[in-house]
């Protein structure tokens, strides 16, 4: 990531916030907590301490903590299950967004939730960016789009951030099933007909890291101002068969991978139950002009996420 208006923010934000961390053992939820270390007052709810799906957890846990920052990076993210699972995916997506915002909004606290690409249908042929009508294709992305107006109903300050193709090092992630399938298949059939920008945990981190400080010094003008959505997502764009090739590029080299052979297939040729955008591109201009941040190009930031699995991280 890099910062224009960010740079030179303070390691500590002026006082000691209290964050709270909702799904901290997600795959952005693990990286959020180590950014965010430096507020010093960190609370991580995972599963165990707070079921999204009830309400009367959510308000429990958000009254008994009294957060100044609310993160949620929990959501339903089994993308082809919600097709058949849509009560537990509205649940989790939809309605415990709003819930969570409403009770940042009662403690003053700012609310920082993560959207999807999947809001879109995926058929503007440039990237989307934030005033472009969502038509979700699949039950997964309706319900993150019915969570994005929960939280904007529920009338606090909050940022809504839309990402794209999330993987890291730990996790359920593209990156760490081609790694699994390249053990098991010498040939592998890959997507060529959907294109985005795989985003790490570890730039939405930073990213998130740098603008919420940002914001707790009132660097950026007021939170009600600020207050909105924005797409952020890692720079540049490939299709998934694209990004398996530079994943197996590297794997070869700095993980002693055996490359299977890829052949490149369109979706039609790959049926899933959740249909997918074909162009799932976010313009990140609007975070940049607000904020001055940007993420790193997709392809950097795989590389640092393979530099963490060879050296064992
Ligand atoms: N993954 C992607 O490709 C992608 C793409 C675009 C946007 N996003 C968005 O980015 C954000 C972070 O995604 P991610 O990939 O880091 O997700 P993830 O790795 O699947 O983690 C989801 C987290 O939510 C928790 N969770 C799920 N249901 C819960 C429930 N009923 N009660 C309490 N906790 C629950 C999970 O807990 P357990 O660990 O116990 O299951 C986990 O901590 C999400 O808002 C997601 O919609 C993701």
């Amino acid at each position: 990531m890099s910062e224009g208006q960010a740079q030179g923010s303070p390691a500590t934000p002026p006082e000691s916030p209290r964050v709270l961390i909702v799904g901290n053992s997600g795959q952005l939820g693990r990286e959020l907590e180590r950014s965010f270390r430096s507020f010093g007052c960190i609370v991580g709810a995972d599963r165990k301490t707070v079921n999204l799906a009830d309400p009367d957890s959510i308000r429990a846990l958000v009254r008994r903590e009294s957060p100044n920052v609310i993160l949620n990076a929990a959501a339903y993210t089994a993308v082809d299950r919600a097709e058949t699972e849509s009560d537990l995916a509205f649940a989790v997506n939809a309605r415990a967004p709003g819930v969570l915002a409403e009770e940042a909004r009662r403690c003053g606290a700012l609310f920082v939730h993560y959207s999807t690409d999947y809001v879109f249908d995926g058929k503007k042929p440039e990237p989307w960016v934030e005033t472009d009508k969502p038509l979700p294709l699949n039950i997964y992305g309706a319900s993150k789009l019915a969570g994005e107006r929960g939280v904007e109903e529920a009338g606090g300050n909050y940022l809504i951030l839309r990402t794209s193709w999330v993987y890291g090092p730990h996790g359920n992630n593209f990156l760490l099933t081609m790694l699994r399938l390249a053990k098991e298949r010498s040939i592998l059939s890959i997507v060529d007909d959907q294109v985005g920008a795989p985003t790490t945990s570890i730039e939405l981190a930073r990213a998130t890291h740098a603008i919420v400080t940002g914001l707790l010094a009132d660097r950026f003008g007021s939170l009600q101002e600020c207050s909105g959505i924005y797409h952020m997502a890692c720079a540049g764009a490939t299709s998934w068969f694209g990004f398996a090739q530079a994943i197996f590029a590297r794997a070869a080299r700095q993980l002693g991978v055996k490359a299977p052979e890829l052949i490149p297939i369109g979706s039609k040729d790959y049926p899933m139950p959740a249909a997918r955008p074909h162009n799932s591109v976010l313009s990140n201009e609007k975070l940049y002009t607000q904020f001055g941040v940007r993420l790193a190009k997709w392809d950097t930031a795989l590389d640092e996420v393979m530099q963490l699995l060879s050296s064992g991280r």
